[in-house]
């Protein structure tokens, strides 16, 4: 065997290993939210549990949800972002429906939303209310539909690349095992200037293969819940060039047994916005422009976020790396925007979101501060 065919075959390994434990935690992850839990308060951690009280318009959106729907709800964020009016939407891992059905109603009936889950109970309630929403929401016609499947394979469920403005997820890609094919697919599904915005639960090292292969740790979201720089080289490996934290906080357990398990390892929930943008620096460079928020997206009259270090204040010019340009004028955020500045002029890394001098001193000879 010449050594590209030995290559060959070491991928065929991998991919034939990925399989087989895929397979076996398919099976679990089904019979945990199929059949082992009935209701959101029969987790048995709060690692699937949302933690901050939802913006007024999500709110609103929720009194319409149906009780059913809702009670099986297992998101562990908020994975609904502004500006959705007119978008196609698809959610990963979509459960009982709770997402999809916030979204219909915020991306209008000229929008629309897929669901994709593996799970036949899960999807046979988000399914039962399809007709109560529609008529909720006072629409001609459904504007949400459910696919069975798994989102492992996303390449195979018939979508056409680049047909989706937005992908959302709330709490599945840590039950995931090939969790790089499942952002290389979602990557591929986007529309230019589209993104993936998503809650997941991440962890401050690798969980040990011992609390892997435990099924309730898995089905519970934390044992298959990613190192987060494990998870910041995949989402780049994608093409998402410059991941941005929206929130993020820590996760108590509040399982004794559990805890123990888990030891030193902590966890967190955060939710990440992954842009789908040409030409995203891996660090952010100061090019000398600017931007002014003009208050007109939905629910975000006075000011406007978009990560957790990057307010608009309505009216107020503030200056902005590149990548943060582009993320607000290659997207569906132009309209609200007044941009200022081109790109003729660079000003090298801004301190502000970008990296520190990789030297030992400055120009001035004084010693830098190493980020390690
Ligand atoms: C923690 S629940 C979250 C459900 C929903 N997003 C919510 O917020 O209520 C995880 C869901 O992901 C689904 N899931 C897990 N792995 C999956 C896979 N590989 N393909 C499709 N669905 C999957 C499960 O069936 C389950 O409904």
């Amino acid at each position: 065997m010449d050594v590209l065919q030995e290559q060959e075959v070491a991928v065929a390994e991998r991919l034939l290993k990925i399989k087989d434990m895929s397979n076996t935690i398919h099976e679990e992850v089904q019979n945990y939210y199929g059949k082992e839990l009935q209701q959101s308060s029969d987790l048995k951690t709060t690692a699937c549990c949302t933690l901050t009280a939802p913006p007024k318009h999500i709110l609103e959106a929720l009194r319409n949800i149906h009780d059913e729907v809702q009670d099986k709800y297992y998101g562990c964020g908020l994975t609904i972002p502004d500006q959705l009016k007119g978008l196609r939407i698809l959610d990963l891992g979509s459960g009982s429906g709770r997402d999809c059905y916030i979204a219909a109603q915020l991306v209008g009936e000229e929008g629309f939303v897929v669901g994709v889950d593996m799970t036949s109970e899960q999807l046979a309630v988000a399914n039962k209310h399809l007709e109560y929403h529609r008529e909720k929401f006072g629409y001609a016609r459904s504007n949400v539909s459910f696919v069975k499947g798994n989102i492992e394979s996303l390449d195979e469920l018939g979508f056409e690349l680049e047909s989706f403005d937005l992908i959302i997820s709330n709490c599945v890609l840590n039950l995931v095992v090939d969790k790089q094919k499942v952002l290389n697919d979602a990557f591929k599904l986007l529309k230019k200037g589209g993104e993936m915005y998503f809650s997941d639960v991440y962890a401050d090292r690798r969980f040990p293969k011992t609390l892997q292969n435990n099924p309730i740790l898995w089905g519970e979201c934390l044992s298959g819940a990613l190192y987060w720089n494990d998870f910041l080289n995949y989402a780049r490996n994608a093409g998402f060039t410059d991941p941005r934290v929206v929130e993020d906080k820590p996760i108590g357990v509040d399982h004794k047994e559990i805890e123990a398990l888990m030891g030193d390892i902590k966890v967190y929930s955060v939710t990440y916005r992954l842009f789908k943008i040409d030409g995203l620096e891996s660090e952010c460079e100061d090019y000398g422009q600017a931007v002014s928020y003009k208050g007109t997206i939905d629910g975000a009259t006075h000011s406007f976020d978009l990560d957790d270090h990057h307010n608009f204040p309505k009216g107020k010019m503030i200056t902005v790396c590149g990548n943060t340009y582009k993320m607000l004028n290659d997207t569906r955020y132009r309209e609200a925007f007044d941009f200022y500045g081109n790109w003729n002029t660079h000003y090298g890394i801004y301190e502000g979101c970008g990296g520190k001098i990789p030297f030992s001193k400055t120009a001035d000879g004084e010693p830098t501060v190493s980020c390690c």
